[in-house]
């Protein structure tokens, strides 16, 4: 989703600002473009598509100054043009804007009364447009801008640029992250730590409702009440070699072979170095006294938590509830002080997932965040927050971070079923062993790509397609067919194979891929009927499975892939790798955007 970016340096802003927001494409967007403020007057460039074409422009129309915004936007309100591209500006103020202002017609209908006219179709127009109103009745821009942000309603990260101030940014937060750079007599403002990686680790996060006054040489922060508000400023650590991509043709497939490794990290990191057993440090939870887990999530996180739903009610014998974030809170549900929730978000800062964990926060004994972006909203709003050492995921697919949620998830299983005394020793040390081996099979299953890569030559032909599992497999199946159709644009739906006689079989012919996803597990044989059904009916299956499945039930199929085996808890992340690997190869078959998938956003800020 849109990516902001605000400079006030010593040196000039256009290069700086474009490199920030390459940095923030990973997010998703559709237009670009920045504002600078040179020797006190306010220019600006934009573009349509991607950044190059904004690079190009600077190129042939530079812009002089060292104070500048930036930002990508991923349209909400308006089409993706270039009037509608942010910055948006009103004669003497510039602002780019993250989030939804909800009581934007309210406004732009006020505005017009008094004359103004409106450019464009979006809602940050309003920002402006009301700015330009305060200054022009005389207030400063600083009273200016804190009067606009006091009017609006809905959600919303801003950075303010005036004309006639080479050393003025106002920025703002509520609902959407902004964070505040401190350099050497220069200051920052971005999206995330990562926009503002190589120019300082040095970093404020604003609380919701915060605005500042940020200048080259000092930084004023107010609350929503307009107190002086003290946030701590923190050293944040970016690897900026995890950003590029090491070699591959595109970050989502360095992303998929980098799993061996940041799952090995975060085995590692929920093992207790003294004693070698699974533990979670800081999990400061009496699961012998919990009477239910409710996990709330979306998209790919979701399918995580459907997936640990099994584990937490197989193995730890807890009630488990999953839900997606955006009909959570709106459903009301009732929580038990005694009942646990989860927020699982790789971002750290989906907003329906944010507003989930509000809505729990008083209402359930402990909250628990499992993200990826340690110093994301989502982590600093929880009780307990979990780390899931992915690295940087750039891809808007999710890959690594859906096998790296779910070894905290393992570890959180393992930790209650320990206090429930629903684990015996022989069984953890079991699976302890089997989780050491896990990135070592990954890594084998990562030698399937070729054949991979050859079943995809059908599949990118196809129009349609169906995965289908049983048990912690079918949230699998669901994750299989949520990254075919996101990336390749193929339709594809996943579900329980034994839901299947329930209706999809009535979409099966000979053109339609049915991909099953099955180890030799207790429900092997009844998924074996569910494909025998489909092939009865001329379905093509591609059956992913262990050796000793492939023995058993080979015969007919269309091709198989053979996964190595693996301990039946493990298979879901195990088998997360050719779901991930037919996704990705189909998709560079139709020449699509694999790592921007159209329309698509990595971090979904808006509801
Ligand atoms: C799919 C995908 C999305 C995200 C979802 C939640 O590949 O990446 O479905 O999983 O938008 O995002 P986070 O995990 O950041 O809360």
């Amino acid at each position: 989703m849109c990516g902001i970016v605000g400079i006030l340096g010593n040196h000039e802003a256009a290069p700086i600002l474009v490199d920030a927001l390459k940095r923030l494409e990973y997010r998703g967007y559709d237009s670009a473009g920045i504002a600078t403020v040179d020797a006190g007057k306010l220019g600006r460039r934009r573009a349509v598509g991607k950044l190059v074409n904004l690079s190009d422009l600077l190129v042939h129309n530079p812009i002089a100054g060292k104070a500048g915004i930036g930002h990508t936007r991923w349209a909400t309100h308006g089409v993706p043009n270039i009037v509608n591209s942010h910055p948006h500006r009103a004669k003497d103020v510039a602002v780019v804007h993250n989030g939804i202002i909800e009581n934007f017609k309210e406004l732009r209908d006020e505005l017009s009364q008094n004359g103004v006219v409106f450019e464009t179709d979006t809602d940050t127009e309003t920002v402006v447009q009301l700015c330009m109103s305060y200054l022009k009745d005389g207030l400063s821009p600083k009273y200016a801008a804190a009067a606009t942000i006091d009017r609006l309603e809905g959600a919303y990260a801003l950075c303010f640029l005036f004309e006639g101030e080479d050393d003025l940014l106002i920025a703002a937060r509520k609902g959407s992250p902004l964070a505040i750079g401190h350099g050497d007599g220069e200051m920052f403002v971005g999206s995330d730590a990562l926009a503002l990686a190589p120019m300082t680790d040095k970093v404020t996060y604003l609380d919701e409702g915060d605005w500042a006054i940020v200048t080259r040489t000092s930084l004023e922060i107010r609350d929503a009440s307009g107190t002086l508000a003290n946030r701590e400023m923190r050293t944040i650590k970016v690897d900026l070699g995890t950003s590029d991509k090491g070699g591959y043709k595109h970050y989502m497939m360095k992303e998929i072979a980098e799993q061996p490794t940041v799952l090995a990290e975060a085995i590692t990191h929920y093992t207790d170095p003294k004693t070698g057993g699974i533990s979670v440090p800081g999990l400061d939870i009496d699961f012998a006294n919990v009477d239910k887990i409710t996990m709330v999530a979306c998209g790919t996180a979701y399918l995580a938590c459907s997936v640990a739903k099994y584990w937490f009610e197989q193995v730890a014998r807890i009630p488990c509830e999953v839900d997606v974030a955006s009909e959570f809170r709106y459903r009301e549900p009732p929580m038990s002080d005694k009942s646990v929730a989860m927020f699982v978000s790789q971002s750290g800062e989906t907003a329906d997932t944010l507003a989930a964990l509000r809505y729990c926060s008083d209402k359930v004994s402990k909250t628990v965040a499992v993200v990826n972006v340690a110093e994301s909203s989502i982590s600093r709003e929880s009780d307990i927050s979990l780390p899931i050492h992915a690295g940087v995921e750039i891809g808007v697919a999710s890959t690594k971070a859906f096998t790296c949620q779910l070894i905290a998830l393992v570890a959180l299983v393992i930790s209650a079923a320990r206090a429930r005394g629903e684990l015996d020793a022989k069984s953890e040390q079991v699976l302890r062993t089997e989780l050491t081996s896990l990135p070592g099979i990954i890594n084998q299953s990562l030698a399937q790509q070729s054949e991979i890569d050859e079943v995809t030559i059908e599949l990118s032909k196809a129009s349609d397609a169906l995965f289908l599992g049983r048990g912690a497999m079918y949230p699998l199946a669901l994750e299989g067919a949520l990254k075919l159709k996101e990336i390749s644009y193929i339709h594809a739906e996943g579900y329980a194979s034994g839901e299947l006689k329930h209706g999809p079989i009535a979409l099966v012919d000979e053109h339609m891929p049915v991909i099953v996803l099955a180890p030799k597990d207790d429900l092997f044989d009844k998924t074996v009927s569910n494909m025998q059904e489909v092939m009865a009916r001329g379905g093509k299956v591609l059956l992913v499975t262990d050796p000793k499945g492939a023995e058993t039930a080979r015969d007919g199929v269309w091709k198989t892939i053979i996964m190595p085996p693996v301990h039946n808890m493990l298979a879901p992340i195990l088998y997360a790798i050719p779901a991930q690997l037919i996704a990705y190869y189909t998709a560079v078959r139709k020449g699509t955007d694999v790592d921007q998938p159209r329309n698509l956003a990595k971090s979904v800020t808006v509801e």
